[in-house]
């Protein structure tokens, strides 16, 4: 088992684990599985159901406590075209919608199974238990969200993530063969020739290093916010999965592309960046500037407060540009007019948040809000139908894959990709694992060198003061990340923006913390300050690369779309001589595919967004600047 205090055996037996010493590396815990689940939000407890029913033993492994996973964060719902209140809705619509949010640079053979099996694993969900606000018919009730064409999220009132993440926890504790190690980092990936065959790290509470050995492994790890200074994610979200899958040799796709939710809290300093659920505005709720005017009406008349999410956050930037933000510069949100009642039944949370956090009752006070770091539409490349990186062996799931949600997400489609494509992801990892068995030696030279990579910050006077804290360089790439790769970009900013994440990795080669390997969070933060300086290199080079506007991605020196950039995903692969950054075609729409764009109540044939129409995609070519 992992230790005695931080592993949840499931209904299955209890591994057995070794204590190994050899003669270079320090000892190390061991522990086997045929597949290995890297997190335990939506996507990782889904992919190990899928994995532990097809007849594999799974272990899961979490950096924080099992059922707090950061899937708690996405409140408003689940986005599937089940038609429950509009009977127009449908998948087909659904995939039309979602495209076109992602302003068509998504995957859409992704989005293709994404918006048909959305709808069954929704009704699974309920079948395992799931509590839905119900129609008066008993119908799971769907909600109103941005840039869907129809009331599509089924929802609990503000807390569908917690209840999905509950029901997958109630369900996974009790599918045989499933164990949780909870409170591990987990640091590299373990490869035997080229295959993954398990990853290694270390025990958070005691710092006792373990290799996982395994036949395949599913990285369902999450995205990465905690680089930017105002974020909705959680302490874990630093890139983890990522950071391993890209030092593995696997392709990251689009990382340009971050979300910033329009809705964060923004006062007092402490709550910045805290979620303020776009099911407030799917429920009716407002924006207005300092003036009193309802900005969106001008930004976006025809979805208004409910346009994409891209726009609605650009649209309060703009207004705070302009001199017309709140106080504490950003926009007012309003839910006054929809009665005590219907707020406190349908929005519970933000009710008790903003009393709590900022003292205002917002039955009869406006929200402050403005832009936060919210998603990662970019992520590890893969294979749509199984989820599969590039590197055999590795598959991944949820925010840490890329490719389903293009240039901007649409709220929604995050807790129903994590469903969807977990399950893919486990179903293939599974049969991976049956057909390669696990890897009995692993590597001691790659243990010991990422052993001594990991030790390194203890080393010196012990007293921390020796070198660079890993807190203030994480402090840092904070303020480089938020100031210069921000919701707006231009070469300059970006150009500046590399130079200081550049800069602040040479200085991790100085870093110390006091203290030893147990319990100490000095320590945790140093990989986590690396991995998020990985990530953030690849924001910032794809973010150079894309010399245009689109979705998410706002240059205010290319302020246009550009036909040729509509017709490639950009790839981040790790080099012989650093990062690389390459464009490869995006494969055309085929016809069958192509008619259903027309089936958004958005589409507008003169404003689709450029590049897609052309049957022809430029060759692959290294576009990138090396290191
Ligand atoms: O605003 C929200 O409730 C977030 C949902 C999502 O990101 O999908």
């Amino acid at each position: 088992m992992c230790t005695s205090t931080c592993c949840v055996p499931g209904s299955s037996s209890i591994r057995t684990s070794s204590s190994e010493v050899t003669a270079s590396p320090e000892a190390y815990d061991t522990i086997e599985c045929d597949v290995l689940v890297v997190g335990a939000g939506g996507a990782g407890m889904r992919a190990a159901i899928a994995a532990a029913e097809a007849g594999c033993r799974v272990t899961v492994v979490t950096k924080s406590l099992l059922g707090k996973a950061h899937t708690v964060m996405a409140e408003g719902g689940i986005a599937a075209g089940i038609g429950n209140l509009d009977p127009e809705d449908s998948w087909e619509v659904h995939f039309a919608d979602t495209m076109l949010g992602g302003q068509l640079v998504n995957n859409w053979r992704m989005v293709e199974l994404y918006a048909h099996e959305v709808i069954d694993r929704v009704l699974e969900l309920e079948r395992w238990g799931g509590i839905f606000d119900r129609t008066d018919d008993g119908l799971i009730m769907q909600r109103a969200f941005g840039a869907h064409s129809w009331r599509r999220l089924a929802h609990v009132g503000d807390r569908t993530g917690l209840e999905l993440i509950r029901t997958c926890q109630d369900k996974m504790v009790h599918t045989e063969g499933v164990d949780v190690c909870m409170e591990y980092t987990l640091t590299c990936l373990l490869k035997s020739g080229d295959r993954v065959c398990g990853a290694f790290g270390y025990n958070r509470n005691t710092g006792r290093f373990v290799a996982f050995k395994a036949g395949a492994v599913v990285l369902a790890s999450g995205g990465w916010g905690r680089m930017y200074r105002y974020t909705s994610n959680s302490w874990e979200c630093s890139g983890d999965g990522a950071t391993m899958a890209y030092q593995a040799g696997a392709d990251l796709l689009d990382m340009e592309f971050m979300q910033f939710h329009p809705t964060g809290m923004i006062w007092p300093p402490g709550a910045r960046g805290i979620l303020v659920t776009e099911a407030v505005r799917g429920e009716g709720g407002l924006l207005f500037n300092a003036e009193g005017s309802r900005f969106m009406l001008d930004y976006d008349p025809v979805k208004k407060e409910l346009s994409s999410r891209d726009v609605v956050a650009r649209s309060i930037y703009k207004e705070v540009q302009a001199g017309r933000g709140t106080p504490h510069g950003g926009a007012y949100l309003d839910v006054r007019h929809l009665g005590a009642d219907y707020v406190k039944r349908k929005l519970p949370s933000m009710y008790e948040q903003f009393h709590a956090l900022a003292s205002v009752d917002i039955t009869s006070q406006p929200m402050e809000v403005g832009p936060t770091i919210h998603y990662t539409m970019g992520g590890i490349r893969v294979e749509p139908e199984t989820a599969a990186t590039t590197v055999p062996g590795l598959y991944a799931a949820g925010e840490a894959a890329g490719g389903l949600h293009g240039a901007n997400r649409l709220g929604g489609n995050s807790l129903g990709d994590i469903l969807v494509f977990g399950r893919r992801a486990g179903d293939a990892a599974a049969e991976f694992a049956k057909t390669v068995g696990t890897v009995r030696v692993i590597d001691d030279a790659q243990i010991a060198t990422e052993q001594a990579d990991l030790l390194r910050p203890l080393d010196g006077d012990g007293n921390g003061s020796a070198g660079e804290n890993p807190y203030k360089l994480h402090e840092d790439l904070q303020l480089a990340m938020q100031d210069d790769a921000g919701i707006g970009r231009s070469e300059e900013s970006l150009q500046r923006a590399l130079a200081a994440i550049l800069a602040i990795r040479e200085r991790t080669a100085g870093i110390r913390v006091s203290g030893g390997r147990v319990l100490n969070p000095g320590w945790h933060t140093c990989r986590d300050v690396t991995n998020m300086l990985v990530i953030s290199e690849a924001i910032v080079r794809g973010a150079i690369e894309r010399r245009e506007s689109r979705g998410s991605q706002w240059r205010f020196d290319h302020l246009e779309q550009e036909v040729e950039f509509g017709k490639i995903n950009f790839v981040t692969r790790r080099g012989g001589d650093g990062m690389q950054v390459v464009s490869v075609p995006i494969t055309p729409m085929p016809d069958r595919l192509r008619p259903l764009l027309e089936r958004s109540r958005f589409y507008d044939p003169a404003k689709l967004p450029k590049g897609y129409m052309t049957e022809t995609a430029p060759d692959a070519g290294t576009t990138g600047k090396k290191k």
